[in-house]
């Protein structure tokens, strides 16, 4: 197993460019199953949770090409039972259940279960899928879904937590080649469901709305090959970003889109880090005095759970009293009692965690637990007096194109080696 070997203490300088979003190429990919001609989807990160999705979609039957960032698709003739223990690995995987339904009418796909961010349930990819007439059992540890029919319904998809991204994805999937009109309500918001949607407009879907909460899919009879280039990675932007003015240094993000990111540089300007926009470009740049800022997750527009741990990291090195509450996903503050081993003082008190922060990190060996905690360890490490060693990065190369290298290139002391 690998592991990355930091030398902190290196402030970031430089220029970074930006890949492809993971969370829009995924559903993306899984969109290329609604037709029989060719997709070419350009901007794709070389990320192992694509190069799985890419492993699904040959299970199902479709031929798949990665070139460079270029990845051509072709679902001539596919099949709808996913490969059980291919799809249970990856929770993002679900995301092929509404276009297997759309497209065959019948798809089994396995359940995908709980992981350390939280239970994350399906119930309510489930119940919209319903709503345009799947009937839905689970049985073997597969999701079964049959419509015989499936036609354009009503579906509300407001959960406890607010909208659920996937969920919006798979419940515009199947309805792009549903009979009738479906309305979908309380829909996700986020830039990648927009870019799903334009992405299956460009297939010859009738979409609208997307990026509001009120999503209308007018049901076509076949959809046809598409090209399309995926957006910016927000949260890879956001992440160097956090890295930049943790380390302070200075960094200019490529292919950044501050549209996507308003939410997470407000709270970067209101403690104190100055952000400017040229161009396509933005540069991140540490003032002198860092200020304790609250920062509560939420759906967007809303601070993003995936750049969390990342700010708690910043927070950690800002004298005063910060309080980040997680509303998205219950359990995630695993990277809290890494970031404890170095020294930094957070306490859990229900959905908040509350940084003391100021004291100064020290490096120690820590264990990555999810994607987003272990970009927020190697942001420690960048930071903190002496080495640190960040276990388990395979959840590292699951969302971040190449960290180590584009880290590297921007003055940090960083290297990847194998685990004894
Ligand atoms: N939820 C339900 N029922 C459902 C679905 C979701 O109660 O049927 C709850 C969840 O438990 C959670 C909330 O709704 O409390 C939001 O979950 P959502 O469904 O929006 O999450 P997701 O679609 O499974 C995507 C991203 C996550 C990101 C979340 C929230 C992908 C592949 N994953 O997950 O990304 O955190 O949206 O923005 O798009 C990551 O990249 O590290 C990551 C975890």
């Amino acid at each position: 197993m690998e592991s990355l070997s930091i030398k902190g203490g290196v402030p970031l300088r430089g220029e970074v460019t930006i890949s492809g979003a993971k969370n829009a190429a995924l559903p993306i990919m899984a969109a290329t199953l609604l037709t029989a001609e060719p997709c070419v989807i350009r901007r794709v990160p070389n990320l192992s949770d694509v190069t799985f999705m890419g492993q699904i979609l040959t299970s199902l039957g479709a031929k798949v090409k990665f070139d460079g960032a270029t990845l051509t698709v072709q679902a001539a003739k596919i099949r709808g039972v996913g490969d059980y223990d291919l799809i249970r690995k990856m929770r993002g995987s679900i995301c092929i259940l509404g276009p297997l339904l759309g497209r065959l009418h019948r798809a089994s796909v396995s359940l995908p279960g709980g992981c350390v961010i939280g239970p994350r349930p399906i119930d309510l990819h489930l119940k919209g899928l319903g709503r345009l007439g799947a009937r839905i059992t689970i049985q073997g540890g597969y999701v079964r879904a049959r419509a015989p029919r499936l036609a354009g319904g009503e579906v509300f998809l407001g959960g406890r937590a607010g909208p659920t991204v996937l969920g919006t994805a798979n419940v515009m999937m199947a309805a792009v080649l549903a009979k009738g009109v479906t309305l979908i309500e309380s829909a996700a918001c986020e830039p990648e469901v927009v870019d799903l949607a334009a992405f299956l407009n460009a297939m010859g879907a009738r979409v609208v709305g997307a990026g509001s909460p009120t999503i209308t899919i007018t049901g076509v009879r076949e959809l046809h090959g598409a090209e399309h280039e995926v957006i910016p990675d927000r949260i890879e932007a956001a992440t160097f970003a956090i890295a930049a003015a943790a380390t302070h240094g200075e960094v200019t993000l490529r292919e950044a889109r501050s549209d996507h990111m308003h939410a997470v540089l407000d709270k970067l300007r209101e403690a104190g880090v100055a952000v400017e926009r040229r161009g396509p470009a933005l540069t991140v740049r540490r003032g002198n005095r860092l200020k304790p800022v609250d920062i509560t997750t939420l759906p967007y527009a809303g601070f993003p759970t995936d750049a969390q741990a990342q700010m708690m990291v910043l927070m950690t090195l800002t004298p005063g009293i910060s309080i980040i509450t997680e509303r998205i996903f219950e359990s995630r503050f695993m990277h809290v009692s890494e970031l404890a081993r170095l020294g930094a003082d957070i306490a859990i008190e229900g959905p908040s965690a509350i940084v003391k922060g100021g004291r100064p990190l020290s490096g120690a060996p820590i264990m990555a637990s999810d994607l987003r905690a272990s970009a927020a360890l190697v942001i420690a490490g960048l930071v903190a007096r002496g080495s640190t060693l960040v276990k388990r990065i395979y959840h590292l190369d699951r969302g971040y194109e190449k960290i180590d290298e584009k880290l590297k290139r921007l003055g940090a002391r960083i290297e990847r080696v194998e685990e004894p």
